[in-house]
């Protein structure tokens, strides 16, 4: 057992809601060995960690780069027992938690991009994966992935995301514990899942997510599978759709898709 696998365990048992801990030193992707899984019947709050991903994925069909040694993957699974227009929201809920958490530990403000982009120093340092699953009739599952760019050389990353990401260390100069930012990670998202839950809905973590959203009142461009929205950024609603004043001057609300600001 490597020591990056003995410390997330240990740190990951610590924490009573966690029901059961997988780990992989390599993993295709933590959301479809967490999928699989949950599939096969795997309790709620089963949670996978890897140290590197093989085939990461992102949304819209985009990849994550996940080389090994320095980066948090980590997926889980919940059964959320709230209305189901409650639950897209949670994806969300998710980027709040990943902004508060990463604050805590850089003392840097983190920036949320709807629904749930992580930006510090105006660059990308997590994404946010959340899959419903059906599982049996009338027992939904959701598995939340969430990649953390914590200790990587972004000066190593492929492409266009040298200039576009970054990471804790490339922000801070300073090397971080993932299993500590792990177990703190999960306490927090445990927290706000549980007051999210009982409080039904987006309306209930508002105020500390609008706080970190910067594109309110800004024009926005949208791509939303083969829709493309132009317009002006008035809000998010109470399903945690994004609101906004088109061309025409209607009002539109979108559940999904990527955000570029045109102004
Ligand atoms: C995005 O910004 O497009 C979302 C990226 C999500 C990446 C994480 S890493 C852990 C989990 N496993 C995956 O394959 N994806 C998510």
């Amino acid at each position: 057992m490597s020591s990056y696998e003995h410390d997330v365990r240990q740190a990951l048992q610590s924490l009573d809601f966690i029901k059961r801990i997988v780990y992989r030193s390599s993993v295709e992707s933590t959301n479809t060995l967490t999928e699989s899984l949950s599939r096969d019947g795997s309790e709620e709050w089963t949670v996978v960690v890897a140290d590197a991903q093989e085939r990461g994925r992102g949304r819209q069909g985009r990849s994550w780069h996940s080389p090994p040694g320095h980066n948090v993957y980590t997926s889980f699974m919940v059964k959320p027992a709230i209305p189901s227009d409650y639950v897209p929201a949670i994806s969300l809920l998710a980027g709040m938690v990943v902004a508060i958490v990463l604050e805590h530990f850089t003392g840097f403000a983190a920036e949320l991009k709807w629904p749930n982009d992580v930006l510090m120093g105006g660059k990308k340092i997590s994404g946010i994966l959340l899959e419903l699953g059906s599982g049996r009739p009338g027992s939904p599952y959701l598995i939340v992935g969430i990649g953390i760019n914590v200790n990587s050389d972004i000066t190593e990353y492929p492409g266009q995301l040298s200039a576009t990401a970054t990471s804790m260390k490339a922000l801070t100069g300073t090397t971080f514990d993932r299993v500590v930012l792990l177990n703190y990670l999960y306490r927090v998202f445990h927290e706000w899942y549980t007051y999210y839950c009982l409080h039904h809905g987006f309306m209930s973590i508002k105020k500390r997510y609008m706080q970190r959203l910067r594109m309110i009142h800004k024009r926005v461009h949208i791509e939303s599978g083969s829709e493309r929205i132009t317009g002006v950024v008035q809000d998010v609603d109470a399903f945690g759709r994004l609101v906004l004043h088109n061309e025409q001057g209607e009002t539109v609300t979108v559940k999904s898709g990527d955000v570029h600001i045109t102004q």
